[in-house]
């Protein structure tokens, strides 16, 4: 036989996998998306950023959003919660659901769905305020005035985000006192205040050391018990570590999705394999 002379890695690794004896498992029960996109594109202006992205996020996991500096990662998580709506002249086509829900159907009520769909960004943004306040800014607005529920909130909260036993002497001392590292589960606390169902990230450890990051992605862990989260960060072991899926976006589209593992390991397109072996981004 003749030396097989293989054209692409998708190739060799299907070849791979044929040649090895395989368990077929049962197939899993489909699980209802809680976040899905379909053919969504995006504009800023009249430049087309995002390309008619498909895509099902599974209730309580973790999604890693990864892909070369500008391919539009961050535009794309801002339309999981219509953050996009703030930035004048932009618009899009195609649709995003929440469990089946049109987002952007008019009867929306835009700041209940950002309660509901909370987002951490990356440089932490305490207001200048108690770390008491900080955390029940959000219940507040809504209206809650009972000091007793406000104060399990915020216990509860800050909790939640792994930082209640280093505040807890200290709750009415000024946010800004925090390190970046604690300031940033504080901003997780603040969001996981308004009791979201879906926390979105953008690149929430990037600013910070080794050690906080280690706690943001132990944090992140913890969270996907209760919380459906998306988080875009630039850090593959990072992505690798912490999320259930990853979506590798390029120029703009969605070039490929799968389970984390899966992805990093057996990539299906020449693009991702060349951008997770560094080839370039
Ligand atoms: N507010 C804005 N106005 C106009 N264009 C924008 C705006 N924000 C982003 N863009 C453009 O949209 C494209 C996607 O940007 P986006 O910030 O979503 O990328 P990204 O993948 O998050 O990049 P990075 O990894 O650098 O954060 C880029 O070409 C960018 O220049
Ligand atoms: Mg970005």
């Amino acid at each position: 036989m003749t030396a097989t002379k293989f054209h692409s890695f998708s190739e060799l690794v299907q070849d791979r996998t044929e040649s090895e004896p395989t368990v077929q498992l049962p197939e899993a029960p489909p699980v209802a998306p809680k976040l899905e996109t379909q053919n969504l594109s995006f504009y800023y202006g009249t430049n087309q950023v995002l390309y008619d992205v498909s895509m099902k996020i599974a209730p309580k996991s973790v999604t890693a959003l990864i892909g070369p500096s500008g391919c539009g990662k961050s535009t794309f998580l801002r339309t999981l919660n219509r953050m996009n709506d703030l930035i004048e002249g932009t618009h899009h086509t195609g649709t995003v659901l929440l469990e089946n829900i049109d987002l952007n159907a008019p009867e929306i009520d835009v700041v209940a769905l950002r309660k509901r769909i909370g987002m951490v960004f990356q440089k932490s943004t305490p207001f200048p305020k108690s770390i008491f306040d900080n955390v029940a800014f959000g219940p507040k607005i809504s209206g809650l005035r009972n000091k007793k529920i406000l104060a399990e909130i915020v216990e509860y909260s800050l909790k939640q985000s792994a930082l209640w036993d280093e505040v807890k002497d200290r709750l009415n001392d000024s946010a800004l006192a925090l390190s970046g590292g604690q300031q940033q589960r504080l901003c997780v606390a603040r969001t996981l205040a308004t009791q979201p169902d879906v926390v979105l990230m953008d690149e929430p450890a990037s600013a910070l050391d080794p050690a906080s990051t280690s706690r943001i992605e132990d944090l992140i862990f913890e969270l996907k018990k209760d919380y459906t989260i998306v988080i875009v960060t630039h850090n593959m072991q990072q992505a690798a570590r912490i999320s259930d899926q990853t979506a590798f976006f390029y120029e703009g589209h969605l070039i490929e999705m799968g389970p984390t593992q899966e992805l990093f390991t057996k990539p299906r397109e020449k693009q991702t394999e060349n951008y997770i072996t560094g080839r370039f981004g």
